[in-house]
């Protein structure tokens, strides 16, 4: 053998021997498996195959349908920012053979929200019956994936997802917050940032709390003085506030985008202050009050035995119902201690038959299980006595469940907590979670319950930061309890997948209450997602 062959054979040798230990060492480790991973609400089903699929440069966003081209837009500008990646969005209709995240449309899955999430050491494919399991699909990746990709900052994490498949279905159709916008106003971006942290979390109703005593926050063409007097202020006298209609479509949309439907609220006949200091003629006296800036409830009606009254409602449902493509109008009902029970009987019914001519169905505080009520009218259960939410059910109504002892996140966690009242009581996050919706009040079972919403008054809270502090993260749970069934959720478990949170919720910039009983573990102190078994 010539010396300068031998020599070659060397290094071939040598450079094969070296790339057996060193190239290997640079392929993706493992990620820990799927089961262990930190997605919240909690998947229904996993099964881990112990591998990893890496989105890279040379990653492509595929879908078969054109109806999923905004899911696959949503997931590219979702990426693109922090990984660099070109990350092309492509129609085809077939499965691509390498490097793919693969959105479809097939009829094997029953739900209409559920989803199959399959990863392969090729890449990822989320199926689902409708585009919004797909989006669906596409949050649960977001949650394999570091949460420094929520940062919105450029990242050099190695983005790998662990292979296996998942399979999940929420319980229930409804899984929503409610937002108070009256006692004090948000403008349009804290709304939208809010919708942004709902869907994470695969929630789909905002229920906007548009009026009450404090504010008329809606613009209504054919009574302007709605938000001209009655808007101007709030619980703070000086600062106002209210959406032209443009803007509220503008909410309407966005949430769409995200599969969340818009629920608004015109609070009647009581907590009407606004509106009757806006127009004299809807007070029975025919004098306009002033403005109210307090806390006080029950004390405002309108009144009840002027035909304007349902003029007004007419008009303002009327316009309400003609922007809202969501298939609720929420009523109000609540604390009408100013109207007689006949009166409020009377009223009740008329209002639900005012929102059904318009193409809505009526969803209400519980004490409207007091009317008659029609057949598709949902009572939503708040007060800490079930017997209103009973008689709903009674009288064939499905039930929305925001008990406020468990779910009014305007109770602070505890005494020290910085913001909030506690009327109802300290909500701990243990409390806001380890509750079942199917054995909660007797005479309420599964079957009578249309979902879960936990509300947010606003009568001490000014800030998005106060919104994110008393929302976060009770609200991950209620989306958990919305989404997994009460036979797979404990907080023991729950509370470490919760604690496995705290990267992405920083990365979030979400101002969220660090409870004490939760594990809270960061990056720095956990294995990371990367680290072999
Ligand atoms: C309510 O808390 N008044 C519904």
């Amino acid at each position: 053998m010539k010396p300068y062959l031998s020599l070659s054979y060397f290094f071939v040798i040598c450079f094969g021997l070296t790339c057996l230990t060193s190239c290997q060492t640079k392929r993706p480790a493992i990620p820990k498996d799927l089961a262990k991973q930190q997605v919240i609400p909690k998947l229904v089903s996993v099964i881990p195959t112990g591998s990893s699929y890496e989105i890279n440069n040379n990653t492509s966003i595929q879908y078969q349908s054109e109806k999923l081209q905004p899911v696959a837009d949503y997931l590219a500008k979702m990426l693109r920012p922090v990984t660099g990646f070109e990350l092309p969005v492509k129609m085809k209709d077939s499965k691509p053979s390498s490097n793919y995240i693969y959105l479809t449309l097939t009829d094997s899955i029953s739900t209409d929200e559920g989803y199959k999430l399959e990863t392969k050491e090729s890449g990822v494919e989320i199926k689902a019956s409708k585009p919004v399991g797909v989006f669906y699909g596409v949050q649960t990746l977001r949650q394999l994936l570091p949460a420094s990709i929520e940062t919105g900052a450029k990242i050099t994490d190695t983005l790998l997802v662990a292979t296996g498949v998942i399979k999940d279905n929420p319980t229930y159709g409804y899984r929503g917050a409610m937002l108070d916008v009256s006692r004090h106003f948000f403008g349009v971006e804290d709304v939208k940032r809010y919708i942004d942290l709902l869907s994470i979390y695969k929630m789909n109703r905002l229920h906007l709390h548009l009026t009450d005593d404090q504010g008329w926050r809606i613009e209504i063409k054919s009574w302007p003085k709605l938000t001209e007097i009655g808007g101007s202020t709030s619980i703070d006298s000086t600062k106002g506030g209210f959406y032209t209609q443009e803007q509220y479509k503008d909410i309407v949309k966005y949430a769409q985008k995200r599969f969340i439907t818009i629920v608004p609220e015109i609070d009647l006949p009581g907590h009407t202050n606004a509106a009757l200091a806006s127009y004299p003629e809807l007070n029975c006296d025919g004098v306009a009050p002033k403005l109210y800036h307090g806390t006080k409830v029950g004390f405002s009606s309108l009144c009840i035995d002027k035909e304007i009254t349902y003029k007004f409602i007419d008009d303002v449902i009327g316009e309400l119902a003609a922007i809202t493509p969501g298939e609720y109008i929420h009523i109000g009902g609540d604390e009408s201690h100013a109207t007689s029970p006949e009166d409020y009987v009377y009223f009740i019914d008329k209002a639900q038959e005012i929102v059904n001519k318009h193409g809505k169905k009526v969803i209400g505080w519980d004490e409207v299980a007091h009317a008659k009520l029609l057949p598709n009218t949902i009572v939503q259960f708040w007060s800490r006595k079930g017997e209103n939410a009973v008689e709903g059910v009674e009288k064939g109504a499905k039930i929305l469940m925001s008990p406020a002892p468990k779910l009014y996140f305007d109770m602070k966690y505890d005494s020290i907590t910085r913001v909030g009242q506690n009327w109802a009581g300290y909500i701990k996050v243990e409390d806001a979670y380890s509750w079942d919706l199917e054995t909660y009040q007797e005479g309420i079972a599964k079957e009578n319950i249309l979902g879960i919403e936990a509300p947010l008054w606003t009568e001490y809270v000014q800030t998005m930061d106060d919104i994110e502090h008393l929302v976060f993260p009770r609200i991950m749970g209620v989306a958990e309890m919305g989404w997994t069934p009460a036979s797979q959720r404990n907080w023991d478990e729950y509370k470490v997948r919760l604690g496995n949170h705290k990267d992405r919720l920083d990365a979030l910039d979400i101002d969220y209450y660090a409870s004490t009983f939760v594990p809270w573990r960061s990056k720095t102190n956990q294995e990371t997602s990367n680290t072999k078994e």
